[in-house]
C-alpha cells in the first residue's frame, strides 16, 4: 500500500495583530461580519479537524467563544486547563508542541508568558493562536474592530481613546489602529505606558495609514473620540499590585461624565468598550458600562465570529 507523505505546509500563526497586513485584517472583519450575520453558512466547514485549548488563566468569553465556535465549524475542541501547572514545568513547551501537532490541528493557547506562544510557533507544524498572553490579545482587538464597524458603519476617520493601563488589550489595540488607519489617544497615568516596542511598532504601521498614535496622562485628551476604551486596572496575574494600581487609577475611571466629555464634538454618541471581565465600579461605573452606548456585550458576541473568520482563513477555507 502506498502511504502519501502529507503535503507540507507553512502555519500562519495568529500571535500578535500584525502577524496579518491590514488588508487581510480588513478581509477577516468581512468574514466575521457574514458569520455573525449568517453562522449557518458555515457549518461543518472544518469538519474532522481538532484543537487542543490550553488556558493557564481563568476564561470566560475566550473559553466558551472558541469551544461553541469550533462546534458550530464542526471541529472539537480539547480543554486543557493548565490553572495550576505552568506549560513548560512538566515537560519542555517544545516538546508539548511536538506531542500536540500528531493529533490536533490547531493550538489555542491563553499564557503568561508571551515567549512561551513563540516556542510553540517555533516548532509546530500547526498553527498556534493567541487567546491572551503578557503582551497581546490579537483576538479581542479583532472582535473590537469588528465591533466599532458594526455601529459606525466604517473605520475611516474613526477615533478611539484607552484610558488605564497600557496592557495587552491596549497593546493588540493600538497595533490594529494603527495598521487600519484608526486614530488612538493613549491616556495612562505615567509608570503604566504601553510597552515601547509595542509604541514603536504602532507608530511605524502608522506612517503609512491616515492614524495618529498619540500617549499622554492628561485626561483632558479624553474630548472629541467616537469610542472610549478601558480595562480592568489589574489584569490576571497582578494581584500583588492590587493597593498600588488602584491608587495609580482613580482619577481614570469612565464615568458618564468623561463620556460625555469624550463626545464633544462627535456626531452621534460615543460608544463605551471594554474587553470584559469588568470590575464595575472601580474602571467603569455601572451607569455607564449599562448605557445604550455601551457595546461591552456585543464585543463578546464577536469574539467568536471573529475567531470563527481566523480559523477557516488559517485552514484556507474561506
Ligand atoms: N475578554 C476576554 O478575553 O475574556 P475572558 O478572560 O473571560 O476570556
Ligand atoms: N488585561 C486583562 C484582559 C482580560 C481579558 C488581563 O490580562 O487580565
Amino acid at each position: 500500500m502506498e502511504v502519501m507523505a502529507p503535503e507540507a505546509t507553512t502555519p500562519r500563526h495568529w500571535l500578535s495583530v500584525d502577524d496579518a497586513p491590514a488588508s487581510e485584517i480588513l478581509e477577516l472583519i468581512d468574514l466575521a461580519e457574514t458569520h455573525r450575520k449568517d453562522s449557518a453558512r458555515f457549518a461543518g466547514a472544518l469538519g474532522g479537524k481538532h484543537a487542543a485549548m490550553l488556558f493557564e488563566k481563568p476564561s470566560l468569553r475566550t473559553r466558551v467563544s472558541f469551544e461553541v465556535g469550533f462546534s458550530k465549524l464542526g471541529a472539537h475542541g480539547v480543554y486543557m486547563d493548565h490553572g495550576s501547572e505552568r506549560l513548560g514545568a512538566r515537560e519542555a513547551v517544545k516538546d508539548y508542541a511536538l506531542n500536540l501537532e500528531r493529533w490536533v490541528d490547531v493550538i489555542v493557547a491563553r499564557v503568561f508568558e508571551h515567549k512561551t506562544l513563540e516556542e510553540m510557533a517555533a516548532v509546530a507544524s500547526v498553527p498556534v493562536v493567541n487567546a491572551l498572553s503578557d503582551i497581546e490579545h490579537p483576538c479581542q482587538a479583532l472582535a473590537d474592530f469588528q465591533t466599532i464597524r458594526q455601529k459606525l458603519g466604517t473605520l475611516e476617520g474613526v477615533k478611539v481613546v484607552w484610558l488605564g493601563d497600557g496592557n495587552n488589550v491596549c497593546h493588540s489595540l493600538m497595533l490594529g489602529a494603527a495598521s487600519l488607519g484608526v486614530s488612538m489617544t493613549v491616556i495612562t497615568p505615567k509608570g503604566f505606558e504601553p510597552k515601547f516596542d509595542i509604541v514603536r511598532r504602532a507608530l511605524k504601521a502608522s506612517q503609512h495609514t491616515a492614524a495618529t498614535i498619540e500617549l499622554t496622562s492628561d485626561l483632558a485628551a479624553v474630548q472629541g473620540h467616537h469610542a472610549v476604551y478601558t480595562d480592568k486596572w489589574i489584569s490576571m496575574g497582578q494581584g500583588h499590585q492590587t493597593g498600588l494600581r488602584n491608587e495609580a487609577f482613580e482619577d481614570f475611571r469612565v464615568t458618564a461624565e468623561l463620556m460625555e466629555s469624550a463626545n464633544k464634538g462627535i456626531p452621534g454618541e460615543t460608544l463605551f468598550m471594554h474587553c470584559l471581565p469588568a470590575k464595575r465600579g472601580e474602571e467603569v461605573t455601572d451607569e455607564v458600562i449599562d448605557a445604550p452606548s455601551s457595546v461591552v456585550y456585543d464585543q463578546a458576541e464577536n469574539r467568536m465570529h471573529a475567531q470563527n473568520a481566523l480559523l477557516l482563513r488559517l485552514f484556507g477555507v474561506a
